[in-house]
């Protein structure tokens, strides 16, 4: 196809690859040397201890941070920006002074969603986050695990193909992980590819189908959830599934 004629949407920007991704902050190799493919079937899961860089490899898949060395390719772009085709829910989501529904609206508006556009998709992503009755209530009087919803309905409004989400249940009770957990999985059965971090095993377990598991900024293992349950092949992931403490040591 000449470059000149824009790609249908229908052609995904996936798969993802990182090519020897390296960061560096404060004097310090946060991110080492990280290779590895994420394909379109599949749900992703970052499995890793507090620390290990999670959140600041998906900063760098997501294009908010710029690898020190190497580079990451969306590898289905021809020549697209593949910005407008993702979206990230954050560990803590930050909202405006204004109505859970305006919130979704913000978001639209940035990506240029015709207003007449608007009214459907933000109805539909309040019906799929169960937030229909809070559309007129302000955001910032959401409890954290609505908030988190609302965090949601956002993404979905904005029918990403691909969305990163960093630790999304980290601060929340078990009925509202279930809740934001059914959200995630209504998000994978319409097609959406989910990168997530987490440090929880049993989320990895119900949500994973492939595991990269991080440790010290490098990624350990990267195998399939059955494989990665079954028994990695790194001692430090063995260790992690054991339930044991992952200490940092220090570089060579
Ligand atoms: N801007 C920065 N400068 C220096 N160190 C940082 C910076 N950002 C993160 N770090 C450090 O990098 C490591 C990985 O951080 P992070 O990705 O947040 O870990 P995780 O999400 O797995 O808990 C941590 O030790 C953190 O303190
Ligand atoms: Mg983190």
């Amino acid at each position: 196809m000449p470059s000149d004629v824009p790609s249908p949407p229908s052609v995904s920007i996936l798969p993802l690859e990182a090519r020897a991704v390296s960061l560096e902050a404060g004097g310090k190799r946060l991110i080492k040397d990280l290779n590895f493919t994420l394909e379109a079937a599949k749900s992703t899961i970052v499995l890793g201890p507090n620390g290990a860089g999670k959140s600041l490899l998906l900063r760098l898949c997501h294009g908010l941070l710029k690898p020190s060395a190497g580079e990451i390719v969306w590898r289905g772009t021809r020549g697209r920006d593949p910005t407008p085709y993702q979206a990230m829910v954050f560990q803590r989501p930050v909202m405006l002074r204004r109505s859970v529904a305006a919130n979704i609206d913000y978001a639209l508006a940035l990506r240029k969603v015709p207003r007449a556009q608007r009214r459907n998709l933000i109805e539909d992503a309040l019906h799929r986050t169960g937030l229909e009755h809070f559309a007129r209530h302000p955001a910032r009087v959401l409890s954290i695990g609505e908030q988190q919803r609302l965090a949601l309905a956002r993404a979905w409004a904005l029918t990403p193909e691909v969305l990163f989400l960093d630790e999304p249940t980290a601060s929340l009770d078990p009925n509202a992980t279930h809740v934001i957990e059914q959200v995630i999985a209504a998000f994978d059965a319409a097609g959406t590819k989910i990168i997530m971090t987490t440090h929880d095993l049993g989320q990895a377990r119900r949500l994973a189908d492939e595991i990269v598991f991080l440790h010290q900024g490098r990624a350990l293992e990267i195998s399939t959830a059955d494989d990665f349950f079954a028994g990695p092949i790194d001692a430090s992931a063995q260790a992690f599934l054991r339930g044991e403490l992952l200490w940092r040591t220090p570089d060579p």
